[in-house]
């Protein structure tokens, strides 16, 4: 990538959690940025991407341990001919120091969470105009002692460690601390420095740029007469990259949106009529509901339900590749995925874990990943975006807004959130209505966007009641809502009492088959978002 960005900045991943965030914050300042592994070959960084700058991560590693990630032979002296600028950040700074000749050591001292830098002298390069002191986001157990010919100290935290170091005429800067998270004041403004008026980067990376070129892509890959096909899951990722597949080479793409039963509350009704009536998608909507709903009958297993559905979807595409093949007289070559940058991204793995690097997996399995047997060559024209990004360019398609915000939704639907048998006790009926009760409420008291994901469970338990003078012996509905950054970890989200209590209200008197309402308090770790 990418013919239309005119300066890129590569990221070298050391490990750090906050790498993917420094890749993103880059380009939110419309500069291209690509992350790569810490241990990437010279040629991979130099000739492969043409750096504008370089940026090191940070990571968890000490510099001084053998083995530790460096960088690949004749880095510096490249950076230094080619006058490439460099920011090290955390490790990325220390890996600076122990390369050129300082000295990175663990005193023990450590400095976590926000501190304030201070002496910063009037000049440096780095900083430029922002002198005063800041409060900055550490996160560092060893400390650079001392540091490389013609490097000077441009700040020290109040404890007297070095936390940013320049060489003027080499190009070269290290801060100890992340300027990448919102922690720390300034670090935004010292970055877009670094970018704009150190590293001279300009502004090409945006959306409009980014969906023109894959639209051509698309036109040259595909060609005149090939038919691409694409199963529609209603989440966001497979809807917009249909959208900008169908804007290249119009109806010769076939969508399937498959009805397999386990949806939510009206939803197959919902995106249907969205794909069709507002994008005006070719989309065929495969209903497999009885045939699913057969194959799961008995199962409690949360695994084997899982395998029970996909497979069952496998079938159904294959069947679909069929009906497009009659219907078209050509045999489909193309399959459309929406696979994002996360879901490629070779990081580095963790310290002492005996991988090389690894590719960051997708933790589940969801209704794009479709079995390589099926003969399909793949597109994928969001493989270099960050979701905030897909959201973006939905919106430059016109995909509706309350579309592209749309919360998390797993691939086997509400088989997950009902615990046991989903077809027993009328579990997905009840769970449908008390689903869009609850997400109807977050939406009018105006908490959706805060939330990551919200959804109902239906418990396997009958509990004792009093609806309408009498005893009941009814479900028991539990609630969850989350706040999380990727999915991987997540924190349980603290609701007002009062909305608690109205949800409570609504879902009691509205569902007869629900007599009491539990909210979910488990962060993950050690809880999973879904309950199975
Ligand atoms: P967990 O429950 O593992 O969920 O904390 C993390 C995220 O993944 C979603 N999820 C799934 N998505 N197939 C999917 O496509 C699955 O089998 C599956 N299980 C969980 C979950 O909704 C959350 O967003």
């Amino acid at each position: 990538m990418t013919h239309a960005v005119t300066s890129q900045v590569v990221i070298l991943d050391y490990g750090s959690q906050y790498t993917q965030l420094i890749t993103r914050r880059v380009r939110e300042v419309e500069v291209y940025s690509v992350l790569l592994p810490g241990d990437a070959s010279f040629k991979r960084v130099f000739e492969e991407n043409d750096p504008t700058a370089i940026i090191l991560s940070g990571g968890p590693n000490s510099v001084h341990v053998k083995g530790a990630p460096s960088v690949p032979d004749g880095f510096w002296e490249e950076c230094e001919k080619r006058q490439i600028p460099v920011l090290g950040i955390c490790y990325g700074m220390q890996l600076i120091v122990h390369c050129l000749g300082g000295k990175v050591e663990g005193l023990g001292k450590g400095e976590f969470g926000r501190m304030p830098v201070v002496d910063i002298p009037t000049h440096t390069k780095l900083f430029g105009e922002d002198i005063e002191p800041q409060n900055v986001w550490m996160s560092h157990g060893d400390e650079a002692t001392v540091l490389p010919e013609g490097f000077k100290c441009i700040g020290r935290s109040e404890k007297g460690c070095v936390v940013a170091i320049e060489h003027e005429t080499k190009n070269l800067y290290g801060l100890q601390y992340h300027p990448e998270v919102t922690h720390s004041e300034k670090g935004m403004r010292t970055l877009k420095h670094f970018l704009f008026n150190i590293a001279k980067c300009e502004r090409s990376w945006s959306m409009a740029n980014v969906l023109e070129e894959q639209i051509q892509i698309v036109k040259e890959k595909v060609g005149e007469t090939d038919h691409v096909i694409c199963a529609l899951s209603g989440g966001v990722d497979s809807c917009v990259a249909a959208t900008l597949v169908h804007k290249a080479i119009g109806d010769r793409l076939h969508c399937c949106f498959v009805d397999n039963g386990l949806l939510r509350y009206k939803e197959a009704e919902r995106v249907m009529e969205m794909f069709k009536g507002e994008l005006h998608l070719p989309v065929d909507c495969v209903d497999i509901t009885e045939k699913m709903l057969s194959e799961l009958k008995g199962v409690t297993d949360p695994e084997r339900k899982r395998k029970i559905i996909g497979k069952e979807f496998i079938e159904c595409f294959k069947e679909y590749k069929k009906t497009v093949e009659k219907k078209t007289g050509i045999v489909p070559k193309f399959l459309v995925q929406g696979t994002l940058y996360p879901d490629v991204i070779e990081s580095c793995p963790p310290p002492g874990s005996d991988q090389k690097h690894s590719h960051t997996i997708k933790s589940h399995h969801n209704v794009g990943g479709l079995p390589k047997e099926l003969g399909f060559e793949l597109i994928e024209p969001l493989r270099v975006l960050f979701k905030d990004e897909v959201r973006r360019l939905g919106k430059i398609m016109d995909v509706p807004r309350n579309f592209v915000a749309r919360h998390p939704f797993p691939g086997p639907g509400l088989a997950v959130r009902i615990l046991g048998d989903v077809t027993e006790n009328d579990a997905l009926e009840t769970l449908r209505l008390v689903d869009e009760i609850y997400i109807n409420a977050i939406k009018e008291f105006g908490l959706y966007d805060e939330i990551w994901q919200a959804f109902a469970v239906h418990l396997p338990i009958k509990s004792v009641g009093v609806q309408g003078d009498q005893r009941s012996h009814s479900h028991v509905v539990g609630l969850r809502a989350i706040t999380s950054n990727d999915g991987m970890t997540a924190d349980w989200y603290p609701f007002d009492p009062k909305f608690l209590q109205e949800v409570s209200n609504r879902i009691t008197n509205q569902v007869r088959a629900v007599n009491r309402v539990v909210y979910d308090i488990t962060s993950k770790p050690p809880s999973t978002i879904e309950w199975e």
